[in-house]
């Protein structure tokens, strides 16, 4: 990985040339906890090993859509245990999701708006980053009972997550104000386990995950995209 000096520089370069998600990641690893899944980057559909993690659900009825990969997932249980230090207390709403499931969502959204805001909310099939197992949906104390909203953001669960939850190696994954690049709209309670290292650099740089991927891995894109070979293939 690069340090981070060298990092902020390309963030520099990226920010005048970068406007969009539209780019295609070559060759992804399906176990690579740095996978990009998005509007244009499919989630693996290679079956993986997943755990419950040992954390509150927010209803007992969630407590089977909470599973995770084991990496991610004892990520989650320390930064539960981190929030209940500090008097934050965090459940579990969603993390792993199958096609299937996400089917099921993206439907039940279409039901009630138009395909655009559907769009802009829920992702098509195949497109989750839930159907990684290395993401979670969670809820707060003082909002519990009003579902996934931008309020959880402003409450004191929300707050701390922001502030810390790179600690445990997540990020937030749809920032406030970055619906251009992630695609989606702002979501402070869904958060992504991408391992401490890269959770870090992703804070201190500002930076959506679409543009961090586009500065640890623009190189090898740009060669796979001229027809050149690949120096990081393996
Ligand atoms: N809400 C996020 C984008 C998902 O459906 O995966
Ligand atoms: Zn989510």
């Amino acid at each position: 990985m690069l340090p981070i000096r060298a990092l902020a520089s390309l963030a520099v370069g990226l920010s005048m040339v970068f406007d969009a998600w539209g780019f295609v990641m070559p060759h992804q690893d399906p176990t690579d906890i740095l996978i990009l899944v998005n509007k244009t980057n499919r989630a693996p559909a290679v079956p993986m090993a997943l755990v419950k993690p040992d954390v509150t659900p927010t209803k007992e009825a969630y407590a089977e859509n909470i599973y995770m990969r084991p990496e991610a997932a004892s990520a989650l249980e320390e930064l539960f245990e981190g929030a209940a230090q500090d008097g934050i207390t965090l459940y579990a709403t969603s993390g792993y999701r199958s096609y299937s499931t996400q089917k099921a969502i993206f439907d039940r959204k279409l039901e009630k708006m138009s395909e655009k805001a559907a769009n802009a909310s829920v992702a098509k099939p195949g497109y989750s980053e839930h159907q990684t197992g290395l993401a979670m949906d969670l809820e707060g104390k003082t909002t519990l009972g009003t579902g996934l909203t931008e309020a959880f953001g402003e409450s004191p669960e929300g707050i701390w997550v922001a502030e810390n939850c790179h600690k445990y190696g997540f990020i937030i994954r749809y920032p406030k104000g970055k619906t251009d690049i992630t695609g989606y709209i702002y979501e402070p309670w869904h958060i992504r386990y991408v391992g401490r290292e890269a959770a870090a650099e992703i804070k201190e740089l500002d930076v959506t995950f679409e543009e961090y991927i586009l500065m640890i891995r623009g190189d090898r894109i740009d060669a796979l995209k001229e027809g050149r070979p690949d120096e990081d293939a393996q």
